[in-house]
């Protein structure tokens, strides 16, 4: 969206409504808050998306391998996660309209209605920001979705609808590992539908009740055992090469960062430029207790900056989790790692359990683990630790949509103004690649040709026919649907096999042969 279009979602909404990108589930029922369908385009916009998330993440990579697991796993999945304990929103009822609401964002829903916060009591709760009623003590409220397995409705056939794809990921992490070929460090990457129950879904497909998730879990040694095995751990202080390939010896900040990079470079790749989102470092007070760093790339929604999606040092904490609660081991072991430590003599081993020991204590956690740890990194052994770029499909789309959303003004060579609605999106994501209109509908030459190219077209890329009004018609309808590019067969055409493209940002028009388009277009689309 352009500076001065980019105030409100309602021209986008409506857009989107009207060319079938987005439109609210069960519409005719009077729709259900927190849950959105794609259209014809909405439905090709969002597997562009996902496959350019894969295609950069897993197939684009040798160190990443997919899966695709169940939505619904064992519960006790969720236990040892913490998302039974702590997936939680504080709520709040209204004890006169009833109605529920988050009560860490009363503040917003008092600005989305223009109106000040009235205190209930100066510098603590407020009172309702629908009716001025006064509010209950806020309550934790578990976000996850639950189900019964089979026909027996009781607490022993309860299960939940995953609030994260990641889990699995963890779950999975001994078969992935045993069956792939790979070894740390190495990422496993899934995407797929995740559920959580918003206490209050806002913004559009920004914050939703049922959506996508596209996460990766890149699993990398501790920086103890990077030491035994290079002598040094390389930090951010070394100024590594992030654009290089990757490095054995990296600790886990140079990790991090590096897959911040990574995020930063797909998200260019689909059509977010770098000056229109910031990277958000949380503070240590902001941390997860498990998590030693954690930054949010925050778009600049027309609703205000808000979070995108976050990479997240998570340390050893899932598989240990896991470890503990399924009683399955979740170490691997490293042979160069084991060879290393046996070039250490008695002493030098010493010595290092006793650096680890201090340094373990250091950040509050215990000696004797520290010393355990050590003794099984001299056999190979450890427990990986984790870097995870976690993204939302929906919640790109809807910056893809932002970003791409522009009212253009024209001026005709009469001097008559004219607006132009398009959606500048990247080719590599656009929901329609090319459109295909023979000039005169009724020239039959010109609608055999247009057909067989288009029927070329059809079997590369998604392509649209359209013979319906004038052409400049229907290069509009295609602005609005974001196409790059227009094929307009005409009597040259038929004559020499050339044909205009016209170009959805410049509207140029240039003539090109089939082979020059699909070299252009092959450009264009690649990684
Ligand atoms: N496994 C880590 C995890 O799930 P998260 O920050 O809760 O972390 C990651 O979610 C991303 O998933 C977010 O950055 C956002 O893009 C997307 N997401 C989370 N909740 C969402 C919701 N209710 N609606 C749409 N997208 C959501």
């Amino acid at each position: 969206m352009s500076e001065e279009n980019k105030s409100s979602l309602d021209q986008l909404s409506a857009l989107c409504k009207r060319r079938g990108f987005i439109y609210h589930s069960s519409e005719i029922y009077g729709g259900m808050p927190g849950f959105w369908d794609y259209g014809p385009l909405g439905s090709e916009l969002k597997k562009n998306v996902k496959e350019a998330w894969w295609q950069f993440t897993v197939r684009g990579r040798e160190d990443v391998a997919g899966l695709d697991a169940t939505i619904i796993m064992h519960p006790k999945i969720w236990k040892a996660s913490g998302h039974l304990d702590t997936f939680a929103d504080p709520m709040t009822m209204c004890k006169e309209c009833k109605k529920l609401m988050r009560s860490d964002q009363i503040k917003d829903i008092y600005e989305d209605q223009k109106k000040k916060p009235q205190p209930k009591i100066a510098g603590s709760d407020f009172f309702c920001p629908y009716c001025g009623g006064e509010l209950t003590e806020p309550k934790p409220f578990n976000l996850m979705f639950k189900t019964v397995v089979g026909p027996i409705e009781d607490a022993a056939n309860t299960a939940y609808l995953r609030p994260e794809t990641a889990q699995a990921i963890f779950a999975q992490f001994q078969n992935v590992t045993s069956t792939s070929r790979q070894s740390v460090p190495y990422g496993i990457a899934q995407m797929g539908k995740s559920f959580r129950n918003e206490v209050t879904p806002r913004n559009y497909i920004f914050r939703s009740r049922e959506f996508e998730q596209m996460e990766l879990e890149f699993f990398i040694r501790p920086d103890e055992a990077v030491e035994i095995m290079y002598g040094k751990v390389v930090t951010l202080a070394d100024n590594p090469n992030l654009d290089g390939p990757v490095q054995d010896d990296w600790g886990w900040e140079v990790w991090h960062k590096y897959w911040v990079e990574q995020r930063k470079k797909f998200l260019n790749a689909v059509g977010l430029p770098t000056e229109r989102f910031v990277e958000y470092w949380q503070k240590p007070d902001e941390l997860a207790h498990y998590a030693r760093a954690c930054v949010d790339i925050e778009y600049d929604f027309p609703f205000g900056r808000q979070e995108l999606e976050g990479i997240a040092a998570r340390s050893d904490f899932d598989l240990s989790q896991h470890q503990k609660h399924s009683g399955q081991s979740q170490m691997v072991f490293d042979d160069p790692l084991k060879q290393a430590a046996k070039k250490m003599d008695d002493a030098a081993k010493k010595a290092f359990v006793e650096k680890v020991q201090a340094d373990w204590v250091s950040r509050g956690k215990d000696a004797l683990e520290a010393e355990k740890f050590c003794l099984a990194l001299f056999e190979g052994k450890y427990v990986p630790h984790v870097i995870e770029p976690s993204a939302g499909v929906d919640r790109l789309m809807l910056a893809l949509l932002c970003e791409a959303y522009e009212e253009e003004k024209l001026v005709d060579e009469k001097g008559k103004e004219d607006i132009r609605t398009v959606l500048r999106f990247s080719p590599k994501v656009a929901p329609i690649k090319v459109a295909i209109f023979p000039l005169i509908k009724k020239d039959e030459a010109q609608d055999k040709l247009a057909r067989e190219i288009f029927t070329k077209l059809q079997k590369k890329v998604n392509v649209m026919w359209d013979v319906s009004g004038a052409i400049g018609r229907r290069y509009r309808r295609q602005d609005e649907a974001g196409t790059p590019w227009c094929i307009t067969v005409d009597q040259q055409s038929v004559e020499d096999g050339t044909f205009t493209v016209r170009e959805r940002d410049s509207m140029e028009q240039k003539r090109m042969t089939y082979s020059q388009f699909l070299e252009m277009m092959y450009d264009a689309l690649e990684f």
